[in-house]
């Protein structure tokens, strides 16, 4: 390997354009420009150095992370979710970073930063104590300019400030109502809280459209299906049974999820009162596999059971993959489930893996865990 094809840009820029084209997306949208500018200088560096900096977005601190969205009747989506990184990077030089390329990106791209800014300084006005101040995701739609959403971390001045800053943040954006709901539903009862739910994302859609959305993210430490399903219960007409089955079925039978959180995302849209819109379940598929085999075959399973195209989850997978699948785990991150549509919505997270593989563990090893638990 050459260097050129070593760096960081070259490497997830080529998994980024052989992802287009497994699912057949020739509208390129800039996407590797926008690639470019997150990740500033670093997309000249070499993946064999050790990551500059131990970014949270995915396990091998790649921070660029790709997902391939399933929607009934619309076109299959790529999306990227990433952080910006400074030169010399740092907590407070990374904010810095991350505000920087969204002034930039809000002129190029005429972003509604009205609601961004009417939170904002809730969560950047210090470096954060936690992992991160700001991540940004892009979404390639066809035929549109791509859509950017905004990540905060409520842990930043704490954890134990996070359940006020959701609050807070709530409030001002008209929707106090919606926080007793999630503290209802969200939070099992009889913990202490922020022990087994934590409040983990904090997200906004940076256009302002009837359809912008803020997102609460949700992670269930050592939960059960049913724990999920409790979750899922506050989003009227979303169907709690449908989603304990899909932990169960993405997670192998799982019975409680103590390695990785299970993770839910509440959606707020405009004119939504105390209730969400929208629900989302996130099951950390690769800390529930032997391998990546296993974790592609239970989620092809997941595909056909919900009506999407296996095959093109098949060919977004191999497009991603630099290895045997059976070669290692990890590369399948999430796995999640969307309901609020007439028909849920499949998402993939697919690791770009830049940096290091986890390698497999022995089939004997999950099953013995599993078995442990009954
Ligand atoms: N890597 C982190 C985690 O697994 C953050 C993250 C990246 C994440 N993509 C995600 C969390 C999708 C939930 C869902 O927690």
């Amino acid at each position: 390997m050459n260097s050129e094809n070593s760096s960081l840009y070259a490497y997830v820029n080529g998994q980024l354009q052989a992802l287009s084209t497994a699912i057949e997306r020739s509208d390129d949208h800039g996407a590797g420009a926008l690639l470019a500018d997150l990740l500033g200088t670093e997309s000249d560096r070499s993946t064999t150095c050790a990551p500059p900096w131990p970014s949270d977005v995915s396990d091998d601190h790649t921070p660029v992370e790709f997902s391939v969205a399933l929607d009934h009747g619309r076109r299959p989506t790529i999306r990227i979710l990433a952080e910006a990184l400074a030169a010399q990077p740092g907590l407070g030089a990374n904010m810095d970073a991350a505000r920087r390329l969204l002034a930039d990106w809000a002129q190029r791209y005429q972003l509604s930063l009205d609601r961004y800014q009417r939170v904002a300084e809730l969560f950047l006005s210090a470096p954060p104590v936690s992992q991160f101040a700001l991540w940004f995701s892009l979404v390639f739609k066809a035929e549109r300019r791509p859509a950017i959403k905004v990540y905060f971390d409520p842990n930043c001045r704490g954890r134990d400030r996070a359940a006020d800053l959701v609050a807070e943040s709530l409030d001002r954006l008209n929707l106090s109502a919606a926080y007793p709901t999630l503290r209802r539903h969200a939070m099992r009862p009889d913990a202490a809280e922020g022990d087994l739910d934590r409040y983990t994302f904090f997200a906004l859609d940076l256009h302002d459209g009837p359809r912008s959305r803020v997102k609460v993210y949700v992670s269930h430490y050592d939960a059960t299906a049913a724990d999920a399903a409790r979750a899922a219960s506050a989003v009227p007409g979303v169907d709690a049974d449908e989603v304990a089955e899909f932990c169960q079925l993405a997670g192998g039978d799982t019975a409680v999820f103590g390695g990785r959180p299970l993770v839910s995302s509440y959606t707020f849209v405009e004119g939504d009162a105390d209730r969400p819109s929208g629900y989302s379940l996130y099951v950390p598929i690769r800390s529930y596999v032997a391998d990546d085999v296993e974790a592609r075959d239970r989620v092809l399973a997941l595909a056909r059971r919900y009506g999407h195209d296996a095959a093109l989850i098949d060919r977004a997978i191999d497009a991603v993959a630099r290895r045997d699948l059976a070669d290692g785990v990890g590369l399948l991150a999430h796995v999640s489930l969307r309901l609020g549509d007439d028909r849920p919505g499949l998402t993939v997270y697919l690791s770009s893996e830049a940096y290091l593989v986890e390698p497999p563990r022995h089939r004997d090893e999950v099953a013995r865990r599993l078995a442990l638990q009954r």
